[in-house]
């Protein structure tokens, strides 16, 4: 059987390991590798595939850059040959960025089984970009594999069949389990004793200059506690440097991923508008405050240590004096998070 995954940007490639490494070891599987190039700087993407011992793509497809439009359009301009030149029997897609929906729409086109990996996350806010992509990849999956119930759960309200819905568990905390020991043994120059580690990077939180303006001021304030460590997106450094006070605020380059492994565990609290983050810190059982009104991760508020505080001040100020008084919420772990979710789908995929 020829699987082809197809990968783009940065929350991808965590998924993508666990799955091709899972399906290496079934002899009859002959798997290729597209990387669409959604994400092209070496610290987006090159690093990632070295540190998750990802094989070089077989394909870069190079699109870069653009409005969703043409983003979109460009990676399906550009999947299309090599999809009839390759011929796969079922392609992977992964999560929900633009590189997800652009493969999943030319494959139903094309009569191409698709599997979606990370199936039946909802927001339930279609002013996210990622909130259309799942919509649209689920509809279009013959395969949907879903990291918790409520993915499921969504799924069948939308009249997905239930034959197609695999519960899999998550494939980031697979990535995560395989390498947090390499990650804790990173030499970490400098690291306070207690630190704020942030990540902003959503349209809806840097966009617009003056919400941008008013997270940037709230993290000012916590910087008053804690020192806050802030890799930044590209994205984000660019409205940064548009709108922002910066001066104050230390910025740091994006970090590969076993340095912010490393830094997500030794950290006090993370703030962040990330929905892996999310994820990685429940599992890590690390306080996680979301700048953000809603989830498409609800396990990770209703089980583990997320609290959402959308872009409230008061409620972060509140939140973080919980954390600093030593009365953080606490988590569990979700059911499934457990590392072995690449092997249940290699497992859907190859058991008669
Ligand atoms: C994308 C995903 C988002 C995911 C995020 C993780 C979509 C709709 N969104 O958002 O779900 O959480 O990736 O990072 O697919 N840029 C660079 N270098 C790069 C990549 C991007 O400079 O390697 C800059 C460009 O100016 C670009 C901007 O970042 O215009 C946004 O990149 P894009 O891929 O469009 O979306 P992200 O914000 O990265």
């Amino acid at each position: 059987m020829k699987v082809l995954h197809i990968v783009g940007a940065r929350p991808n490639f965590m998924k993508v390991a666990p799955v091709m490494n899972a399906l290496k070891t079934r002899m009859h599987i002959v798997q290729t590798l597209v990387h669409t190039g959604q994400h092209y700087d070496a610290n987006m993407s090159d690093v990632f595939f070295g540190q998750l011992g990802i094989p070089a793509p077989d394909v870069n497809l190079a699109v870069g850059s653009g409005t969703h439009a043409r983003q979109t359009a460009e990676i399906m301009t550009r999947f299309e040959p090599v999809l009839l030149a390759r011929k796969p029997d079922l392609v992977l897609v992964y999560g929900d960025v633009n590189s997800t929906v652009a493969a999943a729409l030319v494959c139903a086109k094309l009569g191409v089984r698709v599997g979606h990996v990370e199936a039946g996350l909802r927001s339930f806010d279609r002013t996210m970009p990622e909130e259309i992509n799942r919509l649209v990849t689920d509809q279009l999956a013959d395969l949907l594999f879903t990291p918790s119930e409520d993915g499921d759960f969504n799924l069948r309200k939308e009249g997905i069949p239930a034959e197609k819905i695999f519960r899999v568990g998550n494939v980031m905390i697979d990535s995560l389990v395989a390498l947090l020991p390499a990650a804790r043994r990173q030499k970490q120059n400098r690291l306070p004793q207690s630190f704020a580690l942030v990540t902003l990077h959503r349209p809806a939180n840097v966009d617009d200059g003056a919400i941008l303006q008013g997270i940037l001021q709230s993290l000012l304030e916590v910087s008053r506690d804690l020192p806050v460590l802030f890799p930044a997106h590209p994205r984000t450094r660019k409205r940064i440097a548009d709108f922002g006070p910066h001066d104050q605020l230390q910025l740091l380059d994006p970090l590969s991923y076993l340095e912010f492994l490393a830094m997500q565990s030794k950290a006090t609290v993370v703030i962040t508008d990330s929905g892996g983050i999310q994820e990685e810190t429940t599992y890590l059982g690390i306080p996680c405050l979301t700048l953000r009104d809603n989830t498409e991760r609800p396990v990770t508020v209703s089980l583990g240590t997320n609290v959402l505080v959308g872009r409230d001040p008061d409620k972060l100020r509140h939140e973080l004096s919980r954390v600093l008084a030593g009365q953080a919420k606490k988590g569990t772990i979700p059911p499934l998070w457990d590392g072995q979710a690449g092997e249940r789908i290699a497992a859907v995929l190859t058991d008669p």
